[in-house]
């Protein structure tokens, strides 16, 4: 056996988590192999964020590409599959909850190597989510379950997962963004899309619970319709709305004056917005915590949340997909009367080095 760890990553949301990691195992000496599932396979989807983040070329890209759930799991699997018999890692970590996580978990579970969660213990209690049901069956079969926050320790002992396992760690997330705000800052990517600081909301929606069906896609469009009445706008679109926005021919619908539509950004983009904007509407995870952890407003177009404490620490409301919440809101964020937000426990930068840590500890000295 080698001592080589596996890092797997996948998909978007992914890069951000593994970052730190990396840069930590670096320092530290451990040796590692980065593998990509290829889950994501644009540039602006997985090469720059790779690039952005200094995160080396996988030693091994699986391929997978998209695909119904079934399909892309699938594939992920049986080429995991091949590389883990291959090479049997000392321990198999996998992040977050999108379709890789699960995937390759289960493989190596499956021939008793030992997996490691990064983000374990969240949960939306909303099974439509295919999220929910990748993070629930991870969990289930993780040996060490590294948490952000105090909710997911309660989820997981709810769920029988004993005490010993788990490991109240921080955020990776958080602790990139730290690790890059200042790179973030310097790009001044808001003053290239002519828009000023403080004085634009920004935009992200891609869940297929908004954006899959014709009816729910329709009332997005109403919502930032509204809020680009109110405000200046910027919606940095990912494929699968802009595929249904083609499929439903709605299109159009999005040319609105206030509002600015760009693709995919990588991560130092992406963040400088974050950083320069007034408020921020989103159906996505992470943002949420990003959000949070500045202080900036976030409306979640989501009627729930696996991160609690964003909204009861953070900056994070739900508003559901209802423009009189949205309105109510938006109009506190306006007139600066929105909750301001309290400092979050362990999201203080050093996840990545407690992980490590503890895998030294747990799983290397032995
Ligand atoms: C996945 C994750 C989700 C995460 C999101 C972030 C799962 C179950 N979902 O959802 O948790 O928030 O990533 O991006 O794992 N596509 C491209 N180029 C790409 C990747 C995808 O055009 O590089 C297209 C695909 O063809 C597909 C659509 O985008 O039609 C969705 O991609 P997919 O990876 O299936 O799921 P996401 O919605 O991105």
């Amino acid at each position: 056996m080698t001592n080589d760890i596996f890092i797997i990553g996948g998909a978007r949301p992914n890069f951000m988590k593994i970052a730190p990691l990396i840069n930590e195992f670096k320092r530290q000496k451990i040796r590692f192999k980065f593998i990509h599932t290829g889950q994501h396979y644009d540039f602006n989807m997985s090469k720059i964020f790779l690039d952005n983040l200094g995160i080396p070329k996988p030693d091994y890209f699986l391929n997978a590409g998209s695909g119904t759930h079934a399909s892309q799991t699938a594939k992920i699997m049986v080429e995991f599959e091949k590389v883990i018999l291959k090479e049997k890692p000392r321990l198999v970590i996998v992040v977050g909850d999108v379709n890789s996580t699960i995937a390759c978990a289960l493989v190596a579970k499956k021939i008793s190597i030992e997996v490691a969660h990064i983000e374990a213990g969240l949960r939306s209690f909303d099974l439509k989510m295919p999220e929910e049901i990748n993070r629930r069956l991870t969990d289930q079969i993780s040996d060490y379950l590294f948490i952000t926050e105090r909710s997911a320790l309660l989820n997981l002992k709810n769920e029988g997962i004993d005490s010993s396992k788990i490991f109240f760690v921080g955020n990776v997330m958080i602790d990139n963004l730290i690790n890059n705000l200042e790179k973030a800052r310097n790009t001044n990517y808001f003053s290239e899309l002519d828009l000023v600081c403080g004085e634009y909301g920004l935009v992200t929606i891609h869940r297929p619970s908004n954006v899959d069906n014709k009816r729910d896609l329709i009332n997005v469009i109403e919502i930032l319709d509204y809020i680009q009445s109110k405000f200046k706008v910027v919606f940095p679109i990912h494929p699968r709305t802009q595929k249904n926005l083609r499929k439903f021919n709605l299109e159009e619908e999005m040319n609105k004056p206030n509002l600015i539509i760009t693709e995919p950004l990588g991560y130092l983009e992406f963040l400088n917005l974050i950083i320069n904007s007034k408020f921020i509407l989103t159906d996505s995870g992470g943002i949420q915590e990003e959000a949070s952890y500045l202080k900036i407003p976030i409306l979640t177009l989501r009627n729930n949340t696996e991160r609690p404490v964003t909204i009861e620490e953070g900056t994070n409301t739900l508003i559901g997909n209802d423009i009189l919440n949205l309105k109510k809101y938006l109009d506190k964020i306006l007139t600066d009367t929105y909750k301001k937000g309290n400092p979050i426990e362990m999201w203080d930068g050093k996840a990545a080095q407690r992980i490590t840590n503890t895998i030294i500890e747990k799983i290397l000295k032995n």
